[in-house]
């Protein structure tokens, strides 16, 4: 390929910021000449390269932004070490349909068998069907909702969270929570009440709810708001951090 054209191309395919089609479009020239392509296939391929990487760009963003603890599909949940999770109808959930009708979904059981894992699993697949996800530990949630508090910018952050299409509020009664607190979520979760959905995960059964928020009416009403149309799923299994530790131990005798 000529240099100057070479030039031209590359300034102008920056310029209109087509990082796609810059990446490839010799490599494709060159394959495009081999296999005797028109010159309407050979655009044809570069556009379709474009946005494909466009896609991915945009994905990996609402990833980033989603603020999950790490990147994890629900394709890698390994279904045969939790056989009572309930892995068609978790794989029926993905199609999001869930999101649409503004349903919660709830992971309870002990530290270790995957309760984060499925809420990351869900928050991927929301962010690359185009939903707007966040997903928050409780600490962290209320933290921010305390810190709003002392600024007058409650209001403000309670509209932002209730906008989200899919809210992940993660580790429920891992940190003690103070009344004042439970209050803060009971209404951010009112806010979300029927208008999105929130995937929640806890170490306690909900029996236990009224100890971790201190107060027993609080804790009700927001079971009460977050059960109405919710899924709920008891994990029951061993741990997953302990697999390899336990199997290791049972070889050595
Ligand atoms: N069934 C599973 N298949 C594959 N990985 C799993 C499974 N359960 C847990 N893990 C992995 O084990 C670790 C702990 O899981 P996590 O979801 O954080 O547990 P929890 O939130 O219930 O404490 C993570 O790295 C997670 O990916
Ligand atoms: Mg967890």
């Amino acid at each position: 390929m000529n240099k100057e054209i070479t030039k031209h191309i590359e300034a102008q395919l920056k310029e209109l910021n087509l990082k796609g089609m810059l990446s490839c479009y010799r490599d494709m020239a060159e394959k495009a000449a081999v296999n005797k392509l028109s010159y309407e296939e050979y655009l044809s391929l570069l556009l379709e390269e474009e946005i494909k990487g466009r896609k991915e760009r945009s994905v990996k963003a609402k990833i980033y932004k989603a603020r999950v603890p790490f990147v994890k599909t629900l394709k890698e949940c390994d279904f045969s070490f939790q056989p009572d999770l309930g892995e068609k109808e978790l794989m029926r959930l993905g199609s999001l349909d869930f999101i649409e009708n503004k349903e919660n979904l709830v992971f309870l059981g002990p530290p270790g068998v995957g309760k984060t894992h499925l809420a990351v699993g869900f928050c991927i697949k929301a962010c690359q069907a185009k939903y707007r996800v966040l997903f928050m530990s409780t600490q962290k949630l209320i933290e921010d909702l305390m810190m709003c508090v002392r600024d007058g910018s409650l209001t403000k952050r309670l509209l932002y969270y209730s906008r989200l299409h899919l809210l992940v509020i993660d580790e429920i009664g891992y940190m003690p929570i103070t009344k004042e607190q439970a209050n803060l979520l009971y209404q951010l979760i009112s806010m979300r009440y029927e208008k999105g959905s929130i995937i929640l995960t806890s170490n306690y059964s909900f029996e236990d709810w009224g100890k971790v928020f201190q107060d027993d009416v609080v804790a009700a009403a927001i079971i009460d708001r977050i059960v109405h149309h919710a899924r709920i799923f008891y994990i029951n299994g061993a741990s997953y951090r302990l697999k390899n530790k336990l199997k290791n131990k049972t070889l050595r005798g």
